[in-house]
This record gives C-alpha cells, structure tokens and sequence, in this order.
C-alpha cells in the first residue's frame, strides 16, 4: 500500500516509518517529496480535527494524479495533563507560547515552540502547583484518505509527567514522560520500547487493520 504522509516533523517522520513499513507492505513517503513545504493553522477543537484538516489541505495540495495512486495520510497528537486541566492537549506544540489559555484568539496566533520550552513551561506550571509529577496521556489521530473516503483512528498511551528530565532519545515531552509500567522516561527507554507502546503505534495499528 503507497501511503503519502504529511507531516513536517521529522522525528514522527521517522516513528511513523519505522512502525508503517517494517514488513515493506506499506510503503511511506513525505509529501515534501512531491510538493513544497506548506503549513496548516490548526484551529481545529480535537486532535481529530486538525488531523482530518491536515488531511484536507494535503489532498487539495497534490496534484491529482498523485491522490488517485496513493493514499493520503495525517497525524494530530499531544499530551493531556490532569492536573493541569488536561492541557496542553491540543496545544502541544504551542505550549510555551500561549500565555492565556481562555483566549482562543491568542492561541490561534501563537506560533510552535521549541521542545525545551514547552518542557520546562510544563515543569514549571506543575511546580507553580506544588507537584513533582501529574497523571498524563499522549494521544494520536491518524486520518487518512483513501477512494474520497476518511478513516480516522486514535491510539492512547497512559503515564505521569514529572519535574526531572531524563534521556536523550524521541522529542518533544519524551524526556519528561513515563509510561505506566515503566520506571523510566520515554527519552530513555528509546525507539525500539517506544514504537511498541506509543500513542501513534497504537492509532497505526488500528489504522492497518481498516485498511486491509
Ligand atoms: P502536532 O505536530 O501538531 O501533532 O503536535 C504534536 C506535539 O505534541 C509535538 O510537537 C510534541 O510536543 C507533542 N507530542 C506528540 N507526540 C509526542 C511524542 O510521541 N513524544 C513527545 N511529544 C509528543
């Protein structure tokens, strides 16, 4: 199955692959690889939403020659933190650039930040509560297009967030993520541990099955 990804961060890139493709059944490609770079506001309300937007602006993108031999294919994902009203969520990647959380308008303009800073705005919003850790969840949505039709599934992975930082493997809040059943961060437990239980391998998995 030829699949054409978008995504623009190359560490999802790279998850995906390696847990799409082992068996060279499905076979992916980035969609930089047929078009140029492009970027997508995501205003959506879930992470289903922004998937199947992504999705959307992708298929009105490619040429239409390209839709009709491959399949298209998004991810949306973040972490949600009970203590902290389950942000970031959606918001992940923008975390450390949003000051107010109740004005929308604000988070739409708010630009991505880099992994070290939304870190260290989570660390310190837990701290400002007096916590060294909080109950947490990565989730995922794939979505993907195929014969005019979505699929969208989702995959959920369980842990705590804590205030120390540990490892040097993944992105984003790997380095400060535990997953349940495990003593260490995801940063080090590494790829190999990470692409058999991570949100984005479980919404994979689902997704192979719809596909078949
Ligand atoms: P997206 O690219 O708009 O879906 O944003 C995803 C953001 O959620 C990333 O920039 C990370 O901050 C966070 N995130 C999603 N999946 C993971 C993961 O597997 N590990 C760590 N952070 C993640």
């Amino acid at each position: 199955m030829k699949i054409i990804l978008f995504s623009q961060n190359k560490h999802k890139v790279k998850e995906i692959e390696s847990i799409f493709s082992p068996s060279k059944e499905h076979y992916v490609r980035v969609y930089t690889e047929f078009i140029e770079p492009f970027c997508v506001v995501e205003n959506g309300e879930s992470f289903k939403d922004n998937a199947i937007l992504k999705l959307r602006f992708l298929s009105q993108k490619l040429p239409k020659s390209l839709s009709k031999d491959f399949i298209l294919m998004s991810e949306d994902s973040g972490i949600c933190v009970q203590s902290l009203d389950n942000q970031p969520g959606i918001y992940s990647s923008r975390y450390a650039n949003i000051d107010d959380f109740s004005d929308k308008e604000s988070i739409l303009k708010a630009k991505d930040s880099s992994d070290e800073a939304n870190i260290n705005k989570l660390i310190n919003s837990l701290k400002n509560k007096g916590l060294e850790s909080s109950k947490a969840t990565f989730i995922s949505c794939v979505a993907v297009l195929k014969n005019e039709q979505i699929l969208t599934t989702h995959g959920f992975l369980n842990g705590k967030v804590v205030t120390n930082k540990s490892g040097e493997s993944g992105f984003g809040y790997d380095p400060i993520f535990i997953p349940n059943g495990y003593s260490e961060s995801l940063a080090v437990l590494g790829d190999v541990v990470k692409d058999t239980i991570s949100h984005r391998f479980k919404a994979l998995k689902l997704m192979k099955i719809l596909l078949k």
